[in-house]
């Protein structure tokens, strides 16, 4: 295994003043963060200082009054990232973007060219949308039942990675003496035909710098883990407890083995919130300083966003959590499950629920040894190949940086230079072969 195997991988979250209801409001916030580009750009250089691995944006396709302010007034993640591929150098740039409301074709194209406008520093992370609203937003009559949206997102991964491939490496020769722009033995057209995709293709871009964009997935559900074992490069998700985030990246790398790829060939990143301070008792005060900006109303419908805009505020508060049956397996199906288990296992009422998930305690609060030494016990645990890190107050993404990198560097668990200067490179996954090319060679042999 090489050295940078042995290290840890880190993203950094774009997501405004914070995903909770009140966060803007903190007096140390940039309540205008989500659509402030010098914020973003700020971000992004201390990240890129910092050589953390990639940004990574989050997306969502449905507001309503009621949404966290972030979702209300934010950039679209493509339009967001095409401005920082100009400004950045090194750093990776992850964008989400939905397989149930695009088309193949579009989507393999806009990720293409922010490839080459990047120099090979792109991912995908793929979502199917949890949303029930959002089919309201793009013409449609219903919102696609959960393990369909994965079925198309299986097929849709297919076409897109089959248009990535329309062109191999050299394809373009450009030869003014001759007149040849193009070698005809390099272009490959797709011609595919599904069964809820039909595109013929060749894309118009050229083969990537990096082979092909890095595709993360987040979801967490049965059906979401068998896309990412077909899928993905990687995957972006959360689990409470190190025992559980170890048995989650041991399930789908075993997945891996089961479709023929290699386990190593997936990275796992567990989303985390930091708050750190000169003490124990000081990063404390910081997250009940946060905690507290969260009204219990404010709480009941962040709680609700997950189960369809549920109106929690019609229970008894401090009852148990109550029965709602089915209500969000059409949507955040792994969260939704996770809250519900979590309620009746642990005895919660709903104001309990409420609170702990608008502001969740982060698992990663303490000194910036303790941060550290956390990570670093995820990580040689089998947990996690790396974390996407979180700022859980308006200071804490600075402190993580100034103060946690300089001690996993020191214990030789994260790099203090780009390994390469593509996203591949940096997170150490092999590069595709040309689908068409592999097959040519394999009818050779
Ligand atoms: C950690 C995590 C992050 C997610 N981020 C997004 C997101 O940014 N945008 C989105 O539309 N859906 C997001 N999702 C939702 C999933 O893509 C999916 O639509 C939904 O969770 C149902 O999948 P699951 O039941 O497999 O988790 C996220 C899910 C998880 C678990």
């Amino acid at each position: 295994m090489s050295q940078t195997q042995h290290q840890l991988r880190l993203g950094a979250i774009i997501q405004g003043a914070s995903g909770n209801m009140s966060a803007w409001r903190h007096p140390d916030a940039v309540a205008d963060a989500s659509i402030n580009v010098d914020y973003v750009l700020d971000l992004a250089r201390k990240a890129e200082q910092a050589k953390i691995d990639f940004l990574f944006v989050a997306d969502g396709l449905y507001i309503t009054p009621q949404s966290i302010p972030h979702f209300l007034n934010r950039f679209e993640p493509i339009t967001l990232l095409s401005a920082l591929s100009l400004v950045t150098k090194n750093i990776g740039l992850v964008a989400t973007l939905s397989t149930s409301y695009s088309e193949p074709f579009t989507v393999a194209r806009q990720f293409a060219s922010l490839d080459h406008l990047s120099g090979g520093r792109v991912g995908w992370n793929v979502v199917t949308s949890p949303l029930e609203g959002s089919a309201k937003n793009f013409s449609r009559a219903t919102h696609p039942e959960h393990d369909e949206r994965y079925r198309v997102a299986s097929e849709y991964l297919r076409v897109v990675k089959g248009l990535w491939d329309s062109w191999e490496e050299g394809a373009f020769v450009r030869d003014k003496a001759s007149g040849q722009f193009f070698d005809a033995d390099k272009l490959h057209t797709l011609n595919h035909q599904g069964q809820y995709f039909s595109v013929q293709g060749p894309l118009n871009v050229g083969r990537s710098p990096q082979g092909r964009p890095i595709v993360f997935q987040a979801g967490a559900s049965e059906a979401g883990k068998a896309f990412a074992a077909e899928a993905a490069d990687a995957i972006y998700t959360r689990q409470e407890t190190l025992e559980q985030a170890r048995e989650f990246r041991e399930d789908v790398r075993s997945r891996l083995v089961a479709q023929g790829r290699n386990a190593d060939d997936i990275r796992v990143f567990q989303g985390i919130s930091v708050i750190i301070g000169d003490n124990e008792e000081e990063a404390e005060r910081r997250y009940q300083q946060t905690a507290e900006l969260v009204s219990i109303d404010n709480a009941l419908e962040y709680l609700g966003r997950y189960f369809e805009h549920h109106d929690f505020s019609r229970y008894p508060l401090d009852a148990p959590f109550p029965e709602i049956g089915d209500l969000g397996e059409n949507s955040f199906r792994s969260t939704t499950d996770t809250i519900k288990r979590n309620a009746r296992e642990r005895g919660l009422t709903l104001r309990q629920v409420a609170l702990e998930e608008a502001t969740p305690r982060p698992a990663f609060l303490g000194t910036a040894q303790q941060v550290a030494d956390g990570l670093a016990q995820w990580f040689i645990a089998g947990a996690a190949d790396g974390f996407i890190v979180r700022g859980g107050t308006p200071t804490a993404f600075d402190d993580f940086v100034a103060q946690v990198i300089p001690l996993l560097q020191q214990r030789g668990l994260y790099r203090s230079e780009y390994a390469g200067e593509t996203l591949r490179e940096n997170l150490g996954l092999p590069e595709p072969e040309n689908q068409f090319a592999q097959r040519r060679r394999q009818q050779v042999a």
